[in-house]
């Protein structure tokens, strides 16, 4: 065979058209052998029309196979791909608007993935946007009311200056709580509109009585000694807590004031109407706050959202602010706070721990000592 195909090739590119060919072969029966003798001319001269015939066949067989194979590979992949990738870009350009999130195909392969991944993103990406600009837009709100709220409670604090004046003796009992009250109003306005809207600024801790600050909470919650509802302070002597005494005091604040509209949401005469507690003891280097109360406790409706902000509300009238600050307070303290399970009414455990020691500084310290 191959020698066949080199006499082939011998004939058509080496040989001469005045060379003669010599076909000697076995002859039909009754004959001893058959011989061909041809010019060699002709026969490469069909040869090579044969041979442009084949080529010109097979490049137009290659052109339409590169046809279909680049029609095949623009409608199956490239296509979509330049789709997806001016998808993306149409997307980051205006990223909150809804229309320009992709709408995938049904496709099983990876193009079909990608599709409905990137789908998925947009999606995620669009309601944390959509979210976050919410936030902003309170934030700004905040601000805003936080800048005339501190306004007004100055003014109110001027009037209540002259209040000490007042020989009145009811005047002279309540007239440093309303004042302490208003500063107290007046340095949180002001801290949070310096600090910025959305965050609380970072705790300034120091060594806080717990038992004064737990008084304060009382005075300030307007609980008359006469009031239906018993205050319970149960703190052990002298205890310090590490922390910030203001946030320390809105978080005791809010629990207390949550404790205290559960037990008044209550009828007058209902026993249960009873007890709202506070207690505090250091276990090795953490305080452990309690606050509770012998009311209804907390529904499984408000359980389920309870420390997540503007969700755990069940109270009309509440904002679902007041248990997610306080959280968000014990945060930065380090600490954790959470709902007690199995007791009678709602019993909120805060847990603050000291801060860590440097020992490398306190060393330096007395070593300049
Ligand atoms: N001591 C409690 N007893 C019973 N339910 C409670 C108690 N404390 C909280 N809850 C429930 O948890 C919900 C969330 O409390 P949270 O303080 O976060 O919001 P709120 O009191 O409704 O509104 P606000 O933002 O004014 O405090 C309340 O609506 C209430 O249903
Ligand atoms: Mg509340």
């Amino acid at each position: 065979m191959p020698r066949s195909v080199w006499f082939a090739l011998q004939t058509l590119f080496l040989s001469s058209d005045t060379d003669v060919m010599r076909v000697v072969g076995q002859g039909p029966p009754g004959t001893d052998f058959i011989e061909i003798v041809i010019e060699e001319g002709p026969l490469r001269q069909a040869m090579f029309r044969f041979s442009r015939n084949i080529l010109l066949l097979s490049v137009m067989i290659s052109a339409i196979t590169a046809t279909l194979v680049y029609l095949a590979l623009l409608y199956l992949f490239v296509r979509p791909m330049n789709r997806l990738t001016t998808d993306m870009v149409t997307f980051r350009q205006d990223p909150e608007n809804p229309t320009r999130i992709v709408v995938p195909s049904e496709r099983k392969d990876e193009i079909g993935i990608a599709q409905r991944e990137l789908s998925a993103m947009q999606h995620d990406l669009a309601s944390m946007l959509q979210q976050k600009s919410h936030l902003a837009a309170l934030g700004l709100a905040v601000s805003k009311i936080n800048h005339d709220l501190r306004n007004m409670l100055a003014s109110a604090q001027l009037f209540s200056d002259r209040l000490v004046s007042v020989p009145d003796p009811n005047v002279q009992r309540f007239a440093p709580s309303l004042m302490r009250s208003l500063e107290r109003a007046i340095a949180f306005c002001q801290s949070t509109l310096s600090y910025g809207q959305v965050q609380e600024p970072p705790p300034v801790r120091r060594p806080v009585v717990l038992e004064t600050l737990i008084e304060d909470v009382r005075e300030t919650l307007g609980l008359a000694p006469e009031s239906a509802v018993r205050w319970v302070a149960a703190v052990e002597r002298g205890l310090r807590v590490d922390a910030d005494p203001e946030q320390l005091f809105r978080v005791i604040l809010n629990l207390a004031r949550n404790a205290l509209q559960a037990l008044e949401g209550r009828a007058p005469n209902d026993p249960g109407r009873d007890q709202l507690r506070v207690t505090g003891q250091r276990e090795g280097a953490v305080v452990v706050i309690e606050v509770s109360d012998t009311g209804p406790g907390v529904t499984e409706r408000a359980r389920a959202h309870l420390f997540e902000a503007f969700q755990g509300s069940t109270r009309p009238g509440g904002s679902g602010l007041g248990l997610a600050i306080a959280a968000e307070l014990v945060r930065a303290h380090g600490g954790e706070i959470r709902l007690v399970d199995g007791t009678i009414g709602a019993t909120f455990r805060i847990i603050i721990p000291d801060r860590a020691v440097d020992i490398g500084a306190r060393r330096g310290e007395r070593a300049r000592a």
